[in-house]
């Protein structure tokens, strides 16, 4: 009796507030964390105005979305990437905040991370610099980046993962699953075809529908649909005459169509250029469009944006109807709720002891050594006077090179790192070599470094000279460094050889020393006119917080190395494809990739031109024997997979690790085929004398080319050859298998 008044009375509030037993669970499902993701969509979505649905869809500020205040859904915080934390910007202005609290550890560049063919690191860094994105509140990170290595002079090609699509593809999966466990969303940058710099706002690309899919977009496609990414950014440039951000084929068709994206695209800063192609091309939110947000605007200069005010006007006068912006709403309330509004997301850290090891682990396994003639390298033990040479060995690199630019809370320089490594065991002097580019500040955030020299070049070289003659081992640390027109965003390279005069000390400390060792600190290859006269190079990459102590620790001999090259080193640049003859670069406007699936690799092979340094390439301190390679069948039906399987022994008196590389090719094709393609790879790590069996496992996809006469994948039946080996220009085993 007692429950039935106490239901009696619950009815009557419920009809005097208008609300009834059945509606109360159903007000908040948007705010549920546990109820099924849609229906809290599809809850907030009815609930919204139509000035709250224009509203999420561009920015507030310089890196945020504003969320809708009135119904508690959260604003959406997006930061830089990919190698840290950026530090806080102004609201409206890329001017620095000046925050005390933003120092992040900055993690090896991407080129690095796909050097260590390790797809445990990429998941690390991952993990990592999501949690230091967590920490920081950010919903959205800014990377990766996957843009293909066209060409040795795009300026940004430090921040992506090298030439080739399959080892992109691989790396760039744990990376963005390693972020995305932080409850931050990776946004996979910059899709597509963003190939250069100098004209990135201008240029439109135009290429096979081929080169398209088997080049361009693999690692795209493993990141959204193997690595579900909640988050894309659309690229600067055009492509078929039409801006990348608002590209019906290749978000709408693509993206959204063939792959089932259902996260949301967002623009470049400031990539957005029509509402209408916005509005029905498959942008999703829009960032960016003017640099300096208030002063452009009579008021609020974000109601000017494509995605804003137009659009609604496009709305009121009847143009177009709503059907678009709520898909690009639901989308977006998606990004919140599985980011800033997931209540599970883990706390995140900054700049733990982990994520210092996490940095240095990631560098030591990226290292390659590419050259190591009479065992130079590892610096004898008996080394008593070390000679370290070159404005690199100082140069602070985490600061400059565009967006990607980071306020660390430390950098350890090569030549502090070796300093500390060797201690009292050795003498490490330093000589400056050459004057490369001293400025020290981006963005407002100065290293604080005073490079500055006074001396003329001649008497830098004759300094490291003289000071060779008397060093046990002489270590010259140059390369590129972040300034423009070298390995930095909005500028291109001007050429592929060294700037600063580099060349000239490599070859007076050649002829000084008989253990000479040049190292690169870049992300880009470099001609090396001086090659034969060197005994090792080590190719080092922009390393991020932990650069002086992982290169010091691989010098030494306390680290074997085993990155290897994610793209081809070129004598010259002619030799590279896409700047064979007839081909234009930079391109302000119309650019049409002949070389077509040729980049990189596949076109040096067929070309027959022999590279510096193979794609692939990278040597260790032992030595790796291959044997035993054994297929489970000579011949596969389309729906079969063939096993292959290979023996590697470390033949050295070291322990080390091996990058197994599998290769395969089509012996006769309908179509012109590369040589052969990256199919597989296996990193194994193998005590001296110990030895491991590796297996490959091979299906149709590993077979099949784009067939752009049907718009398909096809795999021809017919002969295939199946390469096993330790770069693709050192190839120990083949066989031969047939495709029913
Ligand atoms: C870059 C992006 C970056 C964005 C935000 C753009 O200029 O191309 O990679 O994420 O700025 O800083």
């Amino acid at each position: 009796m007692k429950r039935m008044i106490i239901a009696l009375a619950l009815l009557v509030i419920g009809a005097a507030t208008g609300a009834t037993a059945q509606d109360a669970p159903r007000r908040h499902t948007y705010l549920n964390p546990d109820a099924p993701i849609e229906e809290r969509i599809e809850d907030a979505l009815s609930r919204m105005t139509l000035d709250e649905k224009i509203a999420i869809i561009h920015a507030q500020s310089k890196f945020s979305a504003p969320g809708v205040p009135r119904l508690g859904i959260a604003e959406i915080w997006c930061t830089d990437g990919p190698h840290g934390i950026r530090p806080e910007v102004l609201w409206d202005e890329w001017e620095q905040a000046r925050w005390t609290n933003d120092s992040c550890i900055a993690y090896p560049a991407l080129t690095c991370l796909a050097a260590t063919w390790n797809r445990q690191a990429a998941d690390l860094y991952g993990v990592s610099i999501g949690e230091e994105a967590r920490f920081r509140d950010k919903d959205v990170l800014l990377g990766p980046g996957v843009n293909i290595y066209r060409t040795p002079l795009c300026g940004r090609n430090f921040e992506y993962m090298g030439e080739d699509p399959y080892l992109a593809a691989q790396m760039v999966v744990p990376y963005v699953r390693g972020v995305q466990r932080q409850g931050v969303a990776a946004c996979v940058k910059h899709y597509a075809l963003n190939n250069e710099e100098l004209h990135r706002h201008t240029v439109d690309v135009d290429l096979s529908d081929r080169a398209l899919y088997e080049i361009y977009l693999p690692a795209f496609k493993a990141a959204v649909i193997e690595g579900e990414a909640w988050s894309i950014m659309g690229s600067y440039n055009k492509y078929r005459g039409t801006y990348a951000c608002h590209n019906d084929r290749l978000l709408n068709q693509i993206l959204k169509g063939e792959w089932g994206f259902d996260g949301v695209v967002i623009s470049d800063w400031g990539g957005t250029h029509s509402t209408i192609e916005a509005i029905r091309n498959g942008l999703d939110m829009e960032f960016g469009s003017w640099t300096d947000g208030l002063t452009e605007g009579a008021s609020n200069a974000y109601d000017m944006y494509y995605m804003a005010q137009p659009y609604k006007q496009l709305i009121a006068s009847g143009e177009v109807g709503t059907e678009e912006l709520d898909d690009k709403v639901r989308r977006v309330l998606r990004l919140t709720f599985r980011t800033a509004m997931n209540p599970y997301k883990p706390y995140g850290a900054m700049c733990s002891e982990e994520h210092s090891a996490a940095a240095r682990y990631i560098a030591e396994e990226g290292i390659v050594l590419l050259k190591n003639e009479s065992n130079n390298l590892p610096i004898s033990a008996d080394a008593k006077r070390i000679l370290i040479v070159g404005e690199n060995a100082i140069k602070m690199m985490t600061v400059g090179g565009g967006s990607s630019s980071l306020k660390v809370k430390y950098e350890v320089s090569p030549l502090d790192g070796i300093r500390s490594h060797y201690g009292d065991r050795a003498e490490v002097i330093y000589a400056r070599g050459y004057v490369g580019d001293v400025t020290g500040d981006y963005n407002g955030v100065v290293t604080g470094q005073d490079l500055s020299e006074s001396r003329t070049a001649e008497e830098l070289i004759a300094e490291a000279v003289e000071l060779a003659k008397g060093a046990d081992h002489v270590i010259f640390i140059g390369g590129l460094n972040k300034s423009e027109k070298q390995d930095c965003e909005g500028a291109d390279r001007e050429d592929i050889t060294l700037s600063y005069g580099q060349d000239a000390v490599i070859e007076a400390l050649a002829e000084a020393t008989d253990h000479l060792t040049v190292v690169f600190v870049s992300g880009n290859a470099v001609a090396m006119p001086w090659i034969d006269d060197v005994e090792s190079v080590v190719q080092t990459w922009f390393l991020g917080s932990e650069a002086g102590n992982a290169l010091a620790r691989i010098l030494a001999g306390d680290v074997n190395p085993s990155g290897k090259l994610p793209f081809t080193f070129g004598v010259k640049l002619e030799d590279y494809p896409s700047h064979a003859e007839g081909m234009t670069f930079p391109n302000p406007d119309k650019v049409y990739y002949k070389e077509d699936i040729f980049v990189g690799y596949r076109g040096f092979e067929k070309s027959r031109i022999k590279p510096l340094f193979a794609f692939g390439h990278g040597l260790s301190y032992t030595t790796f024997e291959y044997g035993d390679l054994t297929l489970s069948a000579d011949e596969i039906g389309a729906d079969e997979t063939l096993h292959a399987t290979v023996t590697i022994t470390n033949s050295g008196d070291r322990a080390g690790k091996e990058i197994v590389q599998l290769y395969i090719g089509d012996n006769k094709s309908s179509l012109p085929r590369p040589i052969k393609e990256l199919k597989g790879f296996e990193k194994v790590e193998l005590q001296p004398g110990e030895s491991t069996s590796v297996t490959f496992a091979i299906t149709k996809e590993a077979l099949s080319f784009y067939d752009d006469r049907v718009g398909a994948w096809c795999a021809e039946p017919g002969k295939f050859t199946l390469y096993v080996g330790s770069s693709s220009a050192d190839i120990r085993l083949s066989k031969a298998f047939r495709l029913k």
